[in-house]
Parts: C-alpha cells; sequence; structure tokens
C-alpha cells in the first residue's frame, strides 16, 4: 500500500528541500510513498491571490482565510477519501512515537498548515480531523511541523528503511531511549568502546543494550519510565 500525504501550505517553498532529501525522498523514490505540497495561493481571492486577513475582533498577527482553504481542503477530497485531515498547530495534543506508528497506517492524510497567527476557527469546525502539536512551543508556521510529522511517518512504512536501520530499535519505539551508539576507532581521546560491544556474543550485547537504555531512561526521562512500568 502507497501512503499519500497532501500538505497545503501558504508557503510552500518551506517544505520542498527537507522532503527533496534522505529518507523522505528515498520514500517516495521507492514508490512507497506520494507526498504532494499544495501551494494556497493557487486558491487565493481576487488579483493578488488574497489567502489571509485581519482578525475580526482585532489582535495582532493575520489569519488564513477560509475560503481559499476549504477551495483547497474540498478539491483535494473530491479526489480520495482521507482518513484523517490534520491540522498543525501550537493547541493541538502533541506528537509522540504512539501517534506516528498509528498515523504510519494510514492511506491517505491531509496536513493543513497555518500560517501567521492560523487558521479561520470554521475550518477547524468543518473539515480538521486531528490536531496535532510538535511540542510547547510556537513556530511561524506549520510547515516545519508538517516536515517533522511527514518525516516520522515515512519512515515507519515497511521498506523505506533497509533491515540495518530498522526503525524497531529507535528510542521511543519500546517506550525506552536508545543505548549508547558507537564506532570506529575502538579508542577516541583515550576513551574505549564498551569491552562487551567487541566481544562478538550477541546476546550479551542486546542485555548491555537494555541495561543502558533502561538506565538512561530512569536517569533522562523518569516520566517515560513510570508510563512504561505502569503499563506493565
Ligand atoms: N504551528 C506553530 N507552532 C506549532 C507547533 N508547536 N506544533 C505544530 N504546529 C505549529
Amino acid at each position: 500500500m502507497k501512503m499519500r500525504i497532501d500538505i497545503i501550505s501558504a508557503v510552500p517553498q518551506l517544505l520542498e528541500s527537507p522532503l527533496q532529501n534522505s529518507i523522505p525522498a528515498r520514500a517516495v523514490e521507492k514508490g512507497l510513498a506520494e507526498v504532494c505540497i499544495h501551494n494556497l495561493h493557487d486558491y487565493g481571492l481576487g488579483k493578488y491571490k488574497q489567502v489571509d486577513d485581519y482578525q475580526f475582533g482585532g489582535g495582532a498577527g493575520m489569519v488564513l482565510m477560509p475560503e481559499p482553504l476549504a477551495a483547497c481542503i474540498e478539491t483535494l477530497k473530491a479526489e480520495r477519501d482521507y482518513d484523517e485531515i490534520i491540522y498543525l498547530t501550537p493547541d493541538g495534543s502533541t506528537l509522540d512515537q504512539s501517534t506516528c506508528n498509528t498515523l504510519s497506517l494510514c492511506k491517505n492524510l491531509m496536513l493543513i498548515c497555518g500560517h501567521y497567527k492560523g487558521i479561520d476557527q470554521r475550518i477547524r469546525d468543518l473539515y480538521v480531523t486531528c490536531e496535532i502539536s510538535i511540542g510547547d512551543y510556537v513556530l511561524s508556521g506549520g510547515e516545519i511541523a508538517a516536515i517533522v510529522l511527514t518525516d516520522s511517518l515515512l519512515r515507519l512504512i515497511p521498506g523505506v528503511l533497509g533491515n540495518e536501520e530498522s526503525a524497531l530499535t529507535d528510542t521511543f519505539q519500546d517506550g525506552l531511549l536508545a543505548p549508547p551508539l558507537y564506532t570506529r576507532p575502538a579508542e577516541f581521546k583515550g576513551i574505549p568502546v564498551p569491552e562487551i560491544l567487541l566481544s562478538g556474543d550477541h546476546k550479551k550485547i542486546e542485555e548491555w543494550r537494555m541495561e543502558k537504555a533502561i538506565e538512561k531512561t530512569q536517569s533522562l526521562r523518569p516520566d517515560l519510565w513510570n508510563d512504561s512500568v505502569d503499563e506493565k
């Protein structure tokens, strides 16, 4: 199954380069995903293709108008059924690995990027099915958040990563932070690689990695550790 992600943006240039490189580009080249960027200005109003306006009631910052967004969303919806229509916004629910895992099973996703202050509430009421934040801080727009979400989903599609870089061993995938990593040389600035990693004993290495992952999670992310203990 090929995953398709449609991204609506008033600043599509912000989306291009990250999707044309590394793992996201590989997902597309391998035919496992399709990412289509839609320029909101193509649906803008009047001679100047206006897409934003002042807020009713006053207040700083422009708001994306409902008509161009609705026209773009409806054009896309006429072509396919979407599993979710996602609005990236700091007041959405915070993205985590479990949400990424769930969304990575979807066939068609539409992502809406706000810019400036955000989008007209009526678009959220009428079309949006899911609101996602990438953290408790404010970005200039949803584009960078859409890239974060897209990247996190594409790398989970089976076949995008090679076996040797499987997403199953990622930090968070088992509720734990990843153990420390080492590569050549075996000694660097007087610091040797832990001997066990050079032993060739895969069982012992796995045990060591698990032990380190637990130690690291307990010390750096006690919140994650307590959640995983609660689940067991
Ligand atoms: N748009 C602006 N800030 C954002 C955030 N933190 N997450 C998602 N979308 C955003």
